[in-house]
């Protein structure tokens, strides 16, 4: 498995890896590939944080950290993280979160939040948010909403949390 940053080619077929890895799923709005596209021409864009695991030339994976902010402070938002059904189980959406933590902490960025499973993320290493002193958005249940320290010294942050306009939070 490679993973590495997504180039314009990987667009198509992120566009529909994103589609069907939610196809499934409970939660999902069904719009996380028009999602991935619009934070992908936003000013939150990241683009050594967008990256795609690709086994034998076919991309399996792909995982999308945008900018957000922690009170005045720059956060990274995980968001989404889609393998394709056929390639679940295999550790690719766990790889493709360590290969994207290991970017973000060289881009120096000090936290990552995440809203999603409390028996999938903190495998990762993310904790409740709360308990690091953010605000958990309104209508967001607690134990889902998570983060992680990226860095030893992070300085702490505090406050409400502004997402990128493109998640319509
Ligand atoms: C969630 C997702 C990215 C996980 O990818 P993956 O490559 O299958 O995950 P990994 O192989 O790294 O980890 C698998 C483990 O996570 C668990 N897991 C996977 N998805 C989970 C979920 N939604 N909730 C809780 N646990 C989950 C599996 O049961 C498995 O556990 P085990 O190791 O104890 O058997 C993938 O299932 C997916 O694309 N799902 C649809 C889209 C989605 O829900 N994205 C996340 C939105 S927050």
């Amino acid at each position: 498995m490679l993973i590495r940053q997504e180039t314009k080619e990987d667009y198509a077929q992120i566009y529909d890896l994103v589609k069907t890895a939610f196809s499934t799923i409970e939660h999902s709005d069904g719009n996380e590939q028009n999602l991935v596209t619009a934070l992908r021409n936003s000013g939150a864009f990241v683009p050594g944080l967008s990256l795609v695991a690709e086994i034998d030339g076919r991309i399996a994976g792909h995982i999308m950290f945008t900018e957000g902010k922690v009170g005045q402070d720059t956060v990274l938002i995980l968001a989404p993280l889609s393998v394709l059904p056929e390639y679940q189980q295999q550790g690719i959406g766990t790889a493709l979160i360590a290969e994207g933590h290991k970017a973000a902490q060289e881009l120096g960025y000090q936290y990552s939040l995440v809203l999603g499973s409390e028996q999938y993320y903190p495998r990762s290493g993310y904790r409740p948010a709360r308990g690091l002193g953010i605000e958990v958005p309104v209508g967001m249940p607690d134990e889902n909403f998570m983060a992680i320290k990226l860095q030893e010294n992070a300085k702490p942050i505090k406050g409400a949390v502004t997402y990128a306009k493109e998640f319509g939070i």
